[in-house]
């Protein structure tokens, strides 16, 4: 991924002398005259290095160090002083600059400069990359809402016992992200959670893949595959959207959920194995017991503990904590820097209906970062089914 160089300079054969070594090296390059300029550039995370003189129209060039210091994808700040201010250029160093340039500029020596503080940028991206991958699958917001508060407590009971758990509600309401937590609060922590999603497996491979096979089962089968059952042994098997799980195969997982061990297809041993279950389903699995398609013995079996998560627009009090969450889950990967919103937007994000729950909240705000060219989300930012009022 090619990097961008914005240098701020007022003068403009410097900006253009600079700007083309730079280009033919392979970097973006987004010349400006003023700090006000680079200021809006680099609030739309435009901007992954920066080149800046001392002296400008409007203000004082090294006062963008301290105002990008807690950025978390500050751009690293190559100064450009002029000749013998080295007093200047210590104290620069002291307040996080990357690195100084003497007036006039050696382009070898900004060539190297710039390649290190490219070096950086790499790496930061790299960091945020891998921390936002982790952040992402590991907060969970609880909110004010007493229906979560008591979801969430009983979540860590259920984790400590180690028991069962049947996690209900609708889609986007944060089934897998619970499941998630429950598996980080309880002693299987150190083990794995092994994760099926039953609607997106074929009907007729998902035994095989949760048991496992023994060479020569089927055709095809040259080598013994073992199941994800066997793999989370010790831990904990998430069963996603259990309700596309075929009846033939409730009632095989029913089994091996009651002796606690199965067999592999075309086996014969017995295995045994310790394996926690929590399972997740958005439809409702009482009426599908009615219309004969889910096995209620099986239904039992999975909600030794039942929590059921409600919808977003039954609990709007939390939006503006789930906001904030994105805003810091996102930024740092999109390279942006947008961590405010306005009132009037914040407004119609609590008006709106949700059907999509955290989820269509989480990509809302995604787009409105993307789409967003201030500081902050604002009304136009929002996509315009968000605005539209219900009549
Ligand atoms: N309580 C929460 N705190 C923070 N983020 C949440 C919360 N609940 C949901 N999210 C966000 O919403 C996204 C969707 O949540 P999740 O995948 O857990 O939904 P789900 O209930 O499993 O939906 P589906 O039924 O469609 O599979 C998550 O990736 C996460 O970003
Ligand atoms: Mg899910």
């Amino acid at each position: 991924m090619s990097h961008t160089v914005m240098i701020v300079d007022d003068e403009e054969n410097a900006r253009l002398n600079i700007s083309s070594f730079l280009s033919a090296q392979g970097y973006e390059v987004i010349g400006v005259p003023t700090l006000a300029e680079a200021r809006s550039v680099i609030q739309r995370g435009n901007a992954d290095i920066i080149l800046l003189d001392v002296q400008l129209p409007d203000g004082y060039g090294p006062n963008l160090l301290e105002e990008t210091a807690r950025m978390p994808m500050r751009p690293p700040i190559i100064l450009i002083t002029a000749y013998g201010d080295i007093e200047m250029a210590v104290e620069a160093m002291k307040s996080g600059a990357h690195d100084f340039l003497q007036k006039p500029i050696q382009l070898a020596q900004l060539g190297k400069s710039i390649q290190r503080a490219q070096e950086i940028v790499s790496l930061r991206r790299e960091i945020a990359h891998l921390r936002q991958a982790q952040h992402q699958s590991l907060d969970f917001i609880i909110g004010s809402d007493p229906a979560v508060q008591a979801v969430y407590h009983q979540a860590q009971r259920a984790a400590a016992a180690q028991v069962s758990v049947l996690i209900t509600g609708e889609t986007g309401t944060g089934k897998e992200i619970l499941a998630r937590a429950i598996h980080r609060m309880g002693p299987r922590s150190n083990k794995q959670m092994i994760s099926i999603n039953c609607a997106a497996i074929q009907p007729t491979i998902l035994e095989s893949e949760l048991f496992g096979y023994e060479a020569g089962a089927f055709t095809g089968a040259d080598k013994r595959k073992t199941g994800l059952m066997e793999v989370a042994d010790g831990g904990i098997l998430f069963l996603d959207e259990i309700s596309s799980m075929p009846l033939e195969m409730q009632a095989k997982l029913l089994r091996a959920l009651e002796e606690r061990a199965f067999r592999r297809v075309g086996g014969t041993n017995l295995i045994r194995v310790d394996v926690q279950i929590i399972a997740a389903s958005n439809r409702d699995l009482p009426t599908m017991i009615k219309d004969g398609k889910f096995r209620e013995d099986l239904y039992y079996r999975l909600k030794v503990v039942d929590l059921h998560l409600p919808p977003l627009r039954e609990r709007k009090a939390d939006i503006p904590e789930l906001v904030g969450l994105f805003m810091r889950q996102l930024n740092p990967g999109m390279g942006t820097n947008i961590y405010d919103i306005t009132p009037r937007a914040m407004q119609a994000l609590k008006e709106h209906h949700w059907p999509g729950n955290i989820r269509e909240l989480r990509n809302t705000i995604e787009r409105a970062i993307l789409f967003c060219d201030q500081a902050f989300i604002d009304l136009p930012d929002l996509p315009p089914d968000i605005l539209r009022k219900p009549a």
